[in-house]
């Protein structure tokens, strides 16, 4: 690639076309007003939260399906519309949502579901439980209605376990008015067996499930996209037509979709092109694949970092030469290494997470042993290695 000037950057930004028109509904949390072919779906979480709107409580509900299969588009949708239609109604109801991964600890949840329905709450560090407390006497002042979402639910489960749930699914007991309905989602059905069985029974009273999109209908939702979101033939054909297929090929993901939609018309305006064609679809394909494995290289603790590195040393990748590159570079950082056993663990769990591939290999009368290889670009862990001050002395 050739280095332009920094003036010749911005006269390209400044001259190159542009071929998005909103970036925001290109975003994978934007939630469309039309939700295409989700009317079963939206149709079955609207029956079951619609007692509110009578004045009763709603009963429990599990969303689950393959990611990208729109339940988090779906939850919101209703809540925005029931909503909507209870303040038409001028009747009071509260509707909260939580994303318990991206609130990553208990409190942070509470506070936030607090928050929605219109508690605050003081600065101290109140105990998970006297929130909660705190939360079920405002609903029973203001005798009111309400429904938890709790988005990616399996996270908060096998984080922090199934009590603050326990709590939440007991709560109609410990009120006198009003209610308190939950609706869980999740992608990951193992989570389940997190769950206490009373729990689990409890929270999942209604379940609707989500499956994948099929090919077709994830061009029509890319169609939809592209229509709101980039400039007037600024995208080819084939183009969507290649990103459905790339989306649908695990299983249908829309949030795959959209992804490489926008990804995909970054890179075609940076190139100054003027419309987004099949191979800006595979450049943007490969770019979020890259970016993915760079930021869970990123995260990866020091001693894993060293392992991957000793993995790329070693010239016959079986575990024991692996080990002593590692301990060459654990010297070199002068840092205390940790035993072999903790590192065929860590082996382990980087093949588990498809860093590495650590086939058992028979080695005739010397038994068996692992093969082990690094299944990512050097180049990208070795940027990795680079940019943190931990590791990068070993370069
Ligand atoms: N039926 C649909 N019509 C239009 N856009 C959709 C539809 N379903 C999903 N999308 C879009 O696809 C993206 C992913 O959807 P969503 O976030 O609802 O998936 P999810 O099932 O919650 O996935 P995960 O389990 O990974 O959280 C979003 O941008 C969403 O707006
Ligand atoms: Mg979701």
């Amino acid at each position: 690639m050739c280095l332009l000037s920094i003036d010749e950057i911005f006269n390209k930004i400044v001259s190159s076309r542009s071929l998005i028109k909103d970036r925001a509904v290109l975003r994978a949390d934007y939630v469309p007003d039309k939700l295409l072919f989700r009317n079963n779906e939206i149709t079955a979480v609207a029956e079951v939260l619609s007692p509110l709107l009578k004045g009763y409580r709603a009963s429990n509900l599990l969303l689950y399906g393959k990611p990208g299969t729109g339940k988090t588009a779906v939850a919101r949708y209703v809540l925005k519309h029931l909503q909507r239609k209870a303040n038409e109604l001028n009747i009071k109801i509260a509707l909260a949502y939580s994303n318990t991964k991206t609130a990553n600890r208990e409190y942070t949840m509470l506070v936030e579901l607090g928050n929605s329905i219109g508690l605050k709450f003081p600065f101290t560090g109140l105990a998970s439980s006297e929130l909660f407390t705190r939360i079920l006497n405002y609903i029973n002042n203001y005798n009111l209605n309400t429904v938890f979402v709790l988005d990616e639910i399996d996270f908060l489960v096998k984080r922090y376990g199934d009590e603050i749930l326990y709590q939440m699914t007991r709560s109609n007991e410990r009120l006198e008015n009003g209610s308190l309905g939950l609706v869980g989602i999740s992608n990951d059905l193992n989570f389940k067996e997190f769950l206490d069985p009373r729990v689990l029974s409890s929270l999942s009273e209604e379940e609707v499930v989500f499956a994948p999109y099929s090919v077709n209908e994830l061009k029509e939702i890319l169609l939809e996209r592209v229509e709101l979101g980039f400039y007037k033939d600024t995208v080819n054909t084939s183009a969507i037509n290649l990103c459905a297929a790339i989306a649908g090929s695990e299983h249908g993901d829309a949030r795959r979709a959209v992804d490489l939609l926008r990804v995909a018309g970054e890179v075609a305006e940076r190139e100054g092109a003027v419309k987004v064609e099949e191979r800006h679809i595979r450049i943007a394909e490969k770019k979020i694949e890259q970016d993915k494995v760079t930021e869970t290289l990123r995260r990866l603790p020091l001693h894993e970092k060293l392992v991957m590195y000793s993995i790329l040393l070693a010239d016959n990748g079986i575990t024991g030469d692996v080990y002593s590159k590692y301990l060459e570079l654990t010297k070199k950082l002068s840092i205390e290494p940790v035993t072999q056993r903790r590192i065929g663990m860590m082996i382990s769990e980087l093949d588990m997470q498809g860093l590495i591939y650590a086939p058992i290999i028979n080695k005739g009368r010397h038994g068996r042993t692992k093969k082990i290889t690094l299944a990512i670009q050097h180049s990208l862990l070795k940027q990795a290695i680079e940019e943190d001050p931990l590791t990068n002395g070993i370069l």
